[in-house]
C-alpha cells in the first residue's frame, strides 16, 4: 500500500515569520495518520527542521543539483539538504521545468542523486492546457513518468505528483473523472515498468488548486494517495484540514 502523504510546497514564499505556521500546523494535526511534508524555501530549511523536530512534520527541499558540491552558483546539493534536516525533495516541478528549462532527463538525474542521498524524490509531472486540449494528456504524463522517474525507484524512495500545469495556482481543478483517468493510467504504467509490488507502493499525489473544500473529494478518487499543495499549504489553518481529510480518507 502506498503511503498517504500531504505535502506542502511553499515555493518562493515565506520568511522567519512563517516558521510559526509549522508549530501551529503540528498542533492542528496532532493525531493525524497521513504523512506531512513541508517544503519551505532553502533559506528556511534548517530553522524549519528545528521547529518541527519533535513533531510528525518532515521537511523537504524544492530542488537539488546532481553534483555534491562545486561551482554551481545558486544551486543546492543533496548533501546540503540532508545537512539542513530535509528528508525529501521536490523535483521537476512545472515551474522549474518552465523557469529553468529542466528536462525529463535532468529531473531523472536529480532524482537518482536524491535517492543516493536517501532523500525521498517527489517527482512532478503534468500536462499544459494546450496539451490537454489537444488530447495529449496521457501521452505527456506517460512520457514524463517514464523519463523522469529513475529505474531504482521504490515506494520508500520515490513519490510521483501529477500536477496539471493549468490547475496550478489558478483555482481550476480537473474533474474527479479526469484525475482518476490520469492516476489510474500512472499506476498502470508504473506496474508495467516496475511490477505490481513496487508500483503499488509508490504514492501518487495530485497537485493543483487543492483546498480544504475539495480535498476530501479528491482523496476519494482511485489511486490518489495524497496531495502536493501550494497556496493552501502556507497557512496552518488552510493546510491542517487537508491533512485531516487525507487521514480520514
Ligand atoms: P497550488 O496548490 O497553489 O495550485 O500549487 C500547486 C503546486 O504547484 C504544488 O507544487
Amino acid at each position: 500500500m502506498a503511503r498517504k502523504i500531504a505535502a506542502g510546497n511553499w515555493k518562493m514564499n515565506g520568511g522567519s515569520a512563517a516558521l510559526s505556521e509549522l508549530t501551529a500546523l503540528a498542533e492542528a494535526t496532532a493525531g493525524a495518520t497521513a504523512e506531512i511534508i513541508i517544503c519551505p524555501p532553502a533559506t528556511l530549511l534548517s530553522r524549519a527542521s528545528d521547529a518541527t523536530k519533535d513533531t510528525p512534520i518532515a521537511i523537504g527541499g524544492q530542488d537539488c543539483h546532481t553534483a555534491s558540491a562545486g561551482a554551481h552558483t545558486g544551486d543546492i546539493s543533496t548533501e546540503m539538504l540532508t545537512d539542513a534536516g530535509a528528508m525529501s525533495v521536490i523535483l521537476g516541478h512545472s515551474e522549474r521545468r518552465t523557469d529553468h528549462g529542466e528536462t525529463d532527463a535532468l529531473v531523472c538525474a536529480k532524482a537518482e542523486t536524491a535517492l543516493s542521498a536517501n532523500l525521498t524524490a517527489i517527482v512532478c509531472i503534468g500536462e499544459t492546457l494546450e496539451e490537454r486540449e489537444a488530447g495529449q494528456t496521457l501521452a505527456v504524463a506517460g512520457r514524463q513518468l517514464a523519463a523522469s522517474v529513475p529505474a531504482s525507484a521504490t515506494g520508500a524512495t520515490c513519490v510521483v505528483a501529477y500536477e496539471p500545469v493549468w490547475a496550478i495556482g489558478t483555482g481550476k481543478v480537473p474533474t474527479l473523472e479526469q484525475i482518476a483517468e490520469v492516476h489510474d493510467f500512472l499506476r498502470a504504467e508504473l506496474t508495467t515498468r516496475f511490477g505490481a509490488e513496487i508500483a503499488e507502493g509508490i504514492s501518487l499525489l495530485y497537485g493543483g488548486s487543492v483546498k480544504s473544500s475539495n480535498a476530501a473529494d479528491i482523496f476519494a478518487v482511485s489511486n490518489v494517495d495524497g496531495a502536493l499543495v501550494g497556496g493552501a499549504s502556507l497557512k496552518a489553518a488552510d493546510f491542517a484540514p487537508i491533512v485531516t481529510a487525507l487521514s480520514n480518507s
